[in-house]
C-alpha cells in the first residue's frame, strides 16, 4: 500500500528545518520517521559515507518507490542497511568473515555481499542470490534503524548516474519535492560511498567498489587474499552490478582528467580543480579539494565541490587525478573520477 505521507505528516508535524523538506534529527522527528517508514514510505537519511534514499528492505512497495525516485534501472540492486550483526543473520548467509570484518569495520563506511536468505527480495537484489548489506555508523541512521527495529534499504540518494550527495541540500535541490522528508545529519564525515566487498567466494575477498575501508586495511583483517576486480567497460554494460558501471556519479559539465600538474587545452571558461592548494593559486577559476592535500578532506570536499562546479556553468572542469600508486582513500577518489570523466 503506497501510504500517503502527507496523512502522516498532518497527524504529527515534525519539527521543520529550515528549509521546506529538509528537518532536524531531533528524537521526536526520529521517532515519526520510523513511522513513515513503517507505513511504506521513504525518507533521506544521512549516513556518514554518503546521503541515502531509505525504505524498508522487507516491504516491496517501499523499495518500488526508491528505484522510482531515482530513476534506478531494476537491475541495478539495493544494499540494506542494519544496526547489527544479528540483523545481518535474518537476511544472509553468516561466516567467520562476517565477524571479522564486524570486528575491524563495522559500523562504518563497508559494505559485504553475501548470499541471501529467501527473506529479501528479488526487488532488492535485482534477482541475485546475493545482497549487499551494511551497518552504518552514523549516529541519525543507527537510531533509526534502532527505533524501527528492521533493515533500510538506501541507495545513494541521488538522481540515477548523477553524483551522491554528501549533504541534506544536495537531497533537496537534487530531487526538487520528489523526495518528502530528508533528515539533517550534518555534511557527510567521508564523503564517498563505502567500500563494496564481495565475500560469496569463500576463499577470497573481491572489493568491486573501492571507498574509506581501503585494500591495506582489509588485507590486515581478513585471513583471505583481498583482491581488486576490475571491470572492463563492456563488461560493465552489461554487469549484473551496475554500481560498477563505467560511467556514474556524473556532473553535466564535461571533466577533463589530468595527472601531475599540467593541464593540456584550459580555455577561458574552463575551470581548473587540485587535490591540494597549488603553489600559484592566483589565476581566476582555479580551485582546490583540500589545503594540505590530506586524502581523507580530499573524499570528503569531492563530491560537494564537483557540485559547486557544475553549477557555476564552466564549460569544462579539469581535475586532477590522484596518482595510479596512491593507496588508502585516493584509490576511490581515483575511481570516481574516472567514473564521472568517462564517455560511457
Ligand atoms: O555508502 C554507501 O554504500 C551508500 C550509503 C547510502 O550507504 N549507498 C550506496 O548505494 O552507495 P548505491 O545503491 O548507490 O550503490 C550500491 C552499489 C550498487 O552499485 C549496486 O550495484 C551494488 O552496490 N550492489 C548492491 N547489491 C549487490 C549485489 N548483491 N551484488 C553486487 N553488487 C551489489
Ligand atoms: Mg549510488
Amino acid at each position: 500500500m503506497q501510504p500517503d505521507q502527507k496523512e502522516i505528516f498532518r497527524q504529527a508535524p515534525p519539527d521543520r528545518g529550515a528549509s521546506s523538506f529538509i528537518y532536524p534529527p531531533t528524537a521526536d522527528n526520529i521517532r515519526f520517521f520510523a513511522e513513515v517508514l513503517r507505513q511504506g514510505g521513504v525518507v533521506a537519511i544521512p549516513t556518514e559515507t554518503v546521503y541515502g534514499l531509505a525504505g524498508m528492505a522487507l516491504d516491496q512497495a517501499a523499495c518500488r518507490s526508491i528505484f522510482e525516485i531515482k530513476g534506478r534501472p531494476l537491475m541495478d540492486p539495493l544494499i540494506v542497511h542494519v544496526a547489527s550483526i544479528q540483523m545481518i543473520d535474518d537476511l544472509a548467509e553468516m561466516s567467520s568473515t562476517v565477524e571479522r570484518i564486524n570486528e575491524h569495520f563495522w559500523p562504518g563506511p563497508l559494505t559485504v555481499i553475501l548470499k541471501k536468505k529467501p527473506v529479501v527480495s528479488d526487488l532488492v537484489t535485482a534477482g541475485k542470490d546475493t545482497v549487499a548489506v551494511r551497518i552504518p555508523r552514523h549516529p541519525v541512521s543507527r537510531s533509526l534503524i534502532r527505533e524501527l527495529g528492521a533493515p533500510l534499504a538506501a541507495p545513494s540518494a541521488n538522481p540515477f548516474g548523477y553524483i551522491s550527495p554528501s549533504t541534506a541540500q544536495h537531497v533537496a535541490s537534487s530531487f526538487k519535492g520528489k523526495v518528502p522528508f530528508v533528515i539533517d545529519g550534518g555534511p557527510c564525515e567521508i564523503g564517498l560511498e563505502s567500500t563494496i566487498v564481495d565475500l560469496t567466494p569463500g576463499d577470497r575477498a573481491e572489493i568491486l567498489r573501492p571507498g574509506a575501508v581501503s585494500i591495506e586495511e582489509l588485507e590486515q583483517a581478513l585471513d583471505m587474499p583481498v583482491v581488486r576486480k576490475v571491470v572492463s567497460i563492456s563488461e560493465s554494460e552489461a554487469a549484473s552490478a551496475p554500481g560498477t558501471m563505467h560511467r556514474h556519479y556524473s556532473p553535466e559539465t564535461g571533466l577533463a582528467l589530468f595527472e601531475g600538474s599540467s593541464i593540456a587545452g584550459m580555455a577561458g571558461k574552463d575551470a581548473a580543480l587540485f587535490l591540494q592548494r597549488p603553489a600559484d593559486a592566483s589565476a581566476g577559476n582555479v580551485f582546490w579539494l583540500s589545503e594540505t592535500g590530506e586524502p581523507s578532506e580530499i573524499a570528503r570536499s569531492l563530491f560537494a565541490m564537483l557540485r559547486k562546479l557544475d553549477d557555476k556553468g564552466f564549460d569544462q572542469i579539469h581535475v586532477q587525478l590522484p596518482e595510479s600508486s596512491a593507496g588508502g582513500v585516493l584509490v576511490a577518489v581515483r575511481d570516481r573520477l574516472m567514473r564521472a570523466a568517462s564517455s560511457k
